[in-house]
């Protein structure tokens, strides 16, 4: 697999979880507000990660994951940050909307109850990733 890290992130939490996944996988890494759509063709496995807003992905996100270009055979893994509900519902919202473009999620991680500026432990999400990619 040849993975990429794409992220949004309003108050740095989801970027601190994606920045933890893209130093174990070497994966390169790209804040969404700032990457054209185009730049995911030369990667075969999208790793995405958005924080929860209202029960849903951050429209940041999903406007994203609208305009990314239908692909055939590659997969997904998705994670979020959450503060305390709605992680399920944000993650399969995302998951059905690459699925219409193409991709396979192959498993969904969530963070929760992170806190803007403060370090943070993934030692168990990152198994979680590590774990996920071996299978692929
Ligand atoms: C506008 C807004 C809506 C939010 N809605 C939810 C929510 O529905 N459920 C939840 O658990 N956390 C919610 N949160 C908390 C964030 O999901 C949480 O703090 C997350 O880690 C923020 O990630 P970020 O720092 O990458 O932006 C919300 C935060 C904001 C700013």
């Amino acid at each position: 697999m040849n993975p990429c890290v794409v992220y949004f992130s309003r108050t740095g939490n989801t970027k601190r979880f994606a920045q933890a996944i893209a130093d174990m996988t070497k994966a390169p890494i790209f804040d969404l507000t700032s990457t054209q759509p185009s730049a995911l063709a030369d990667f075969d496995m999208l790793i995405l990660g958005t924080p929860v807003e209202g029960a849903s992905p951050a429209k940041e996100t999903v406007a994203f994951v609208e305009s990314i270009p239908e692909v055939k055979g590659k997969k997904a893994f998705l994670f979020c940050t959450y503060r305390a509900f709605g992680n399920e519902r944000a993650m399969k919202k995302i998951e059905k909307m690459l699925e219409s473009k193409g991709y396979m999620t192959v498993e969904k991680v969530s963070k929760k109850g992170m806190k803007p500026e403060q370090t943070a432990e993934f030692s168990k999400e990152l198994a979680e990733v590590k774990k996920a990619l071996e299978k692929q």
